[in-house]
């Protein structure tokens, strides 16, 4: 048998399924179940077993399966699973890999991830208690992720004395939730966990059940996932060079196959070339398939870099700055539409922000409302825009390279996990037009190093008025500069936007991207804006060069800005006749390492300036 053959008889006998419901439906007695009767437990194992039955089970004197696979101590003190467990067992006929996932809604991540890894979905439902929120929020969560088979388990059918009537309306119930979900095929089957009924041997005490058992079904349900039909993707994971005479680019290779003689395009930059080499770490091979890590060796120098995307040039993902996206949010931090985050695609890193949340979708009626934000397990449809094009395919074509996951910039958390839809043409074939005249030239003819002085802190703090006295003196010793001013943009340009952090998010992006224009026109540029987050004042400081963006924190206490209250927020925020007011109900993220803080407590704002002037020194200015 050729070294191919061999890996598509492996995709053929392995099903990847995972099983979810709600906190009490018996999964984790289920796989007990089914690891039992596959007789995979050891007889050291079953000992042990029998013992914890005694502390910790709820079954009498029976073996509670469930334990053989709760494994964790947390789980067992407090009754539930917490972790995506992967359990391995197998029949004469096939071998199988369960994805055990939690049901309690705070553990929706990891059902995704059970669920992303999963050739079809085993939905647990307690006969006695029907579907349940979890059972509708797992079932969309599989269909999102591309789960196209499902079998619902309806599990404790002893408890409602194997009643016909109690299986064939849930299954109704089943049908009529999941109609919109586009599974190609559910199976239900009426089970005891339990006591094994339809487990992997047929139950006596269901004469009604005509269908398969669960394991007679796993084992033959037709569930090829088919990468290797998908066409050819390969995302590098390093360009490996060890000396002058290799150059090869390694990787797994997400799906499809690729031989010595294909020719190969790399995504982004559109160059072709062809494969002279696979070498794997057995020597060189002729051809590849999904999953085989390999080092491509190409014909041409070309330029090749890590995260790049090599595909065959008939068969080419859309390459795209702008794709629509469905998201499912995983962080406690919930997502702000035009907040930078870090996407990664295969090995693909690059920053993008959520141009526009389109919806939000209520999991337990499918659906959508309007939505401004997603909280902790939300889901929704949105645009996404990435600072360079990204390789869009769509995740329902291909899990491998459809899949991306959102990174918070600061805490490094994964903010979401990310399905791609299709690629939007939006502001496509605009090209960056290089000019003559540029940023030094301008700067030349004024005399000076265009800079943007970010004044940050709290309303009241003072930072206007340090502003303006700065200007002056700016414009006295010959400089040409501008002021944004928090107040006086808002009854113009960010007229539209109010205090929720989103508008905050949304202000400050445009107010980056003015000052990045003026900073080009050769100015310098003070701005003056709460700006109350860290991650958008790191962002503009990303749109300007190395030095040209100076954080000023006035860090006047809130104390101190509530007695000067020079416009009377601070009296209104107080009697609650003003919402989201910074310091009150609505957070200020004070800046870790600003280049410049300004205590102006108790000091002459002559005094400040004079302070001010000698810090901004090493910038060519004061
Ligand atoms: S920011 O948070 O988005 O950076 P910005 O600096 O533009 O705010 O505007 C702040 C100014 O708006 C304050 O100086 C104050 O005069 C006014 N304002 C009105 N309502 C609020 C509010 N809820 N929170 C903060 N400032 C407010």
């Amino acid at each position: 048998m050729t070294e191919e053959a061999t890996l598509s008889a492996g995709h053929r006998d392995m099903l990847r399924f995972l099983t979810c419901g709600s906190v009490d439906d018996g999964k984790s007695t289920l796989i007990g179940r089914l690891l039992y009767d596959s007789q995979l437990i050891m007889e050291d194992q079953l000992s042990a077993l029998t013992k914890d039955s005694r502390r910790h089970g709820t079954t009498g004197k029976e073996i509670d399966l469930a334990l053989l696979v709760d494994g964790l101590e947390a789980e067992r003190q407090q009754g539930i699973t917490i972790d995506v467990a992967y359990r391995f067992f197998s029949t004469t006929r096939r071998s199988f890999i369960v994805a055990d996932t939690p049901g309690h809604e705070q553990y929706t991540r990891n059902m995704a991830t059970g669920a992303s890894n999963s050739d079809i979905a085993v939905i647990l439902i307690d006969a006695r208690k029907g579907l349940l929120q979890q059972t509708r929020r797992h079932s969309y969560i599989c269909s999102l992720l591309g789960i196209r088979q499902v079998v619902v388990a309806v599990n404790k059918i002893d408890l409602v004395d194997f009643s016909q009537a109690v299986f064939d309306s849930i299954v109704a119930d089943y049908n009529k939730f999941a109609a919109p979900l586009g599974f190609l095929n559910i199976t239900p089957v009426p089970m005891s966990a339990r006591f094994g009924d339809n487990v992997t041997t047929r139950s006596d005490k269901t004469p009604w059940y005509q269908g398969p058992t669960l394991v007679e079904h796993l084992e033959e349900i037709d569930a090829s996932l088919g990468s290797v039909e998908l066409p050819f993707r390969f995302s590098v994971q390093w360009v490996n060079r060890p000396n002058l005479d290799f150059r090869g680019f390694s990787g797994t290779i997400a799906s499809g196959r690729v031989a010595v003689g294909d020719a190969v395009v790399v995504v982004a930059s559109g160059r072709v070339s062809t494969v002279t080499r696979i070498v794997t770490a057995d020597g060189d091979i002729d051809s590849a398939v999904g999953g085989e890590a390999v080092t491509l060796v190409l014909a041409d120098e070309v330029d090749v870099a890590r995260g790049d995307m090599l595909c065959h040039p008939q068969a080419r993902p859309s390459s795209a700055a702008q794709f629509a996206a469905h998201l499912l949010w995983m962080d406690t931090d919930a997502l702000l539409p035009g907040r930078q985050y870090l996407l990664r695609s295969g090995n693909l890193w690059t920053p993008c922000s959520v141009s526009s949340l389109r919806h939000r979708v209520n999991v337990n009626t499918l659906e959508k409302m309007s939505a401004t934000t997603l909280e902790l397990n939300e889901i929704g449809a949105c645009n996404i825009s990435t600072t360079r094009p990204v390789p869009v395919d769509a995740y329902a074509e291909n899990k491998a390279t459809g899949a991306f996951i959102l990174v918070d910039r600061f805490t490094n958390a994964t903010a979401a996990a990310g399905m791609m839809d299709f690629p939007l043409r939006r502001a496509s074939n605009i090209h960056q037009e290089n000019f003559l005249v540029d940023k030094q030239a301008r700067g030349a003819l004024l005399q000076q190093k265009p800079v943007i002085l970010w004044f940050t802190g709290l309303s009241g703090s003072g930072k206007s008025t340090i502003a303006k006295r700065l200007e002056e003196r700016l414009l006295r010793d010959g400089r040409l500069t501008y002021t944004l001013d928090g107040d006086n943009l808002r009854h113009g340009l960010n007229r539209d936007l109010g205090f929720r952090d989103a508008d905050r998010v949304e202000n400050i992006r445009r107010v980056g991207e003015v000052a990045k224009l003026f900073v080009d026109a050769g100015l310098i540029v003070l701005c003056s804006f709460i700006s109350p987050f860290r991650a958008e004042r790191e962002m503009v400081r990303d749109l300007v060069g190395p030095g040209e963006f100076v954080e000023i924190f006035v860090d006047t206490p809130i104390e101190e800005c509530i007695r000067r209250d020079p416009k009377g927020l601070y009296a209104k925020a107080k009697a609650g006749e003003i919402k989201n007011f910074t310091g009150f109900d609505s957070p200020y993220e004070r800046p870790t390492n600003p280049e410049v803080v300004l205590d102006t407590t108790a000091r002459l704002p002559d005094d400040v300036l004079a302070e001010l002037l000698e810090r901004l020194r090493p910038y060519g200015l004061g």
